[in-house]
């Protein structure tokens, strides 16, 4: 699989508070570890730039903590408004004991 894999943080941290976010070369991007599997997303909700750190998850969507849209985590895709644009995702794997984040 080609791309460009970079270290993101820790699997420990995320699988104790069941996300993180980190700024990488610019990017900031939310991880979250849910039903065993690892999702990154860009850490800017695409209605007003919202960070979703410490947003609600419920199953496969997480909820922006300001006015309450929707994303799928597996894809990306505004799933209520006020949000009707997709964030960015970024494939994630384990490395070690560390999580990665391709960025292509
Ligand atoms: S900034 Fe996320 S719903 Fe408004």
């Amino acid at each position: 699989m080609s791309g460009r894999w970079v270290g993101l943080c820790s699997v420990a941290e995320v699988i104790d508070s069941g996300h993180a976010v980190r700024e990488i070369e610019g990017r900031y991007i939310a991880v979250y570890h849910v039903g065993g599997s690892f999702y990154a997303i860009a850490d800017e909700c695409t209605h007003d730039g919202g960070s979703l750190d410490d947003a609600a998850v419920e199953g496969l969507e997480v909820i922006c903590p300001r006015h309450g849209a929707r994303f799928c985590l597996r894809t990306g895709a505004a799933l209520s408004p006020p949000a009707y644009t997709p964030v960015a995702t970024y494939p994630v794997r384990t490395s070690g004991d560390r999580l990665e984040v391709d960025l292509g």
